[in-house]
């Protein structure tokens, strides 16, 4: 088993750009594609996808230590708008001389090129640009901060529908709370821990989730109840805690399904299966798709019984039985 989580095209694409521009010497990279390799023995990573992560760590990087001041930070943007501004905010205020932010065309580099009054140099090339930044100012250096949402939750930019509620999980929400469910409960692929407020507060869950931001906001939205968090890959059962399998009543989720820029239903089979890897004999999943993804035929592979509970405004409701 291993991860069905790529690394980003876009972003090794960009990669080259920043290889031929960058000054040599120890650097703190923040989010590079996870086929990197490091520049420098002192160099240092920051990830906080968890696949990823664990590619740089195979590939020899060593991870960031906070605390560390660094002449250079390279710091690899992504298609979410505020992300970058937060991410570029830490940058700045962890390195004491320069920042090289380089931003694929497609995730917006002209329009995020504008707000940057004080850029001292710029690199265009095979559709992505690098733009050099002064370090040294004074800003939150935390990578993981998290911030209350429009939704009332606490939430980071650069997670799935950080800033307010998705409709298919709410319209899960809504029929999980009509449902009888059964202790512990694995919430897969939880983002900042939506669908787990919800829950009656005795039930004990277990959130598993890809981007460490997600669990530190979810540990804040969960405060009150019995929760455990787990940094770990959904679509990869070796990565999750070996105890849990065949041993919970109920999962819930709403399964990733994109893969970067593509529509990937793969992804969403990949958590099904590890759905049913957890459950236990008579076990019960309850997840919701857009009606336009394959679920229901996905699911029909792993589980004994699949019902459609709900369908409204282009999401369907499941439960599958083991
Ligand atoms: C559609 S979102 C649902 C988030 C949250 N459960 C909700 O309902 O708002 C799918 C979540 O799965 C996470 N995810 C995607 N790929 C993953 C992987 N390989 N392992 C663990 N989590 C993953 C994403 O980061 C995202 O938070």
């Amino acid at each position: 088993v291993s991860s069905l989580s790529e690394i980003d095209p876009a972003l090794t694409r960009a990669r080259e750009l920043t290889l031929k521009h960058i000054r040599s010497g120890p650097a703190l990279w923040i989010k590079p594609p996870g086929d990197t390799e490091p520049n420098h023995p002192d160099s240092r990573f920051y990830h906080p996808w968890y696949p990823e992560h664990e590619r740089l760590l195979k590939a020899g990087w060593k991870p960031f230590e906070p605390g560390r001041k660094w002449d250079t930070v390279v710091l690899f943007g992504s298609r979410q708008k505020e992300e970058n501004r937060r991410l570029l905010q830490a940058s700045r205020s962890l390195s004491g001389d320069l920042v090289y932010f380089v931003l694929p065309n497609e995730y917006g580099a002209k329009s995020l090129k504008r707000e940057l009054s004080d850029l001292t140099e710029e690199f265009v090339g095979r559709k992505s640009r690098l733009c050099v930044v002064p370090g040294g100012v004074d800003g939150d250096p935390e990578l993981e901060a998290t911030e209350p949402n429009s939704a009332g939750f606490e939430s980071a930019p650069g997670l799935f529908s950080w800033d307010k509620v998705d409709r298919g999980s709410q319209l899960l929400s809504e029929v999980l709370a009509e449902e009888r469910l059964r202790s512990p409960v694995v919430d897969l692929g939880a983002g900042w821990g939506y669908l787990s407020t919800g829950l009656p507060e005795k039930l004990e869950v277990h959130l598993v989730e890809a981007d460490r931001r997600g669990l530190e906001a979810a540990k804040v939205n969960l405060s009150s109840r019995t929760a455990h968090f787990h940094w770990a890959d959904g679509t990869d059962t070796g990565t999750l805690p070996q105890n849990l399998r065949g041993k919970i009543p109920t999962v819930i989720m709403n399964p990733p399904f994109h893969t970067h820029k593509k529509a990937d239903p793969v992804l969403g089979g990949a958590f099904v299966s590890t759905a049913a890897w957890l459950l236990r004999r008579g076990g019960v999943c309850y997840f919701v798709g857009n009606v336009h993804l394959p679920y229901q035929k996905i699911a029909s592979h792993f589980f004994s019984q699949v019902d459609l509970l709900r369908q409204k405004d282009g999401y369907q409701v499941l439960r599958g039985k083991v």
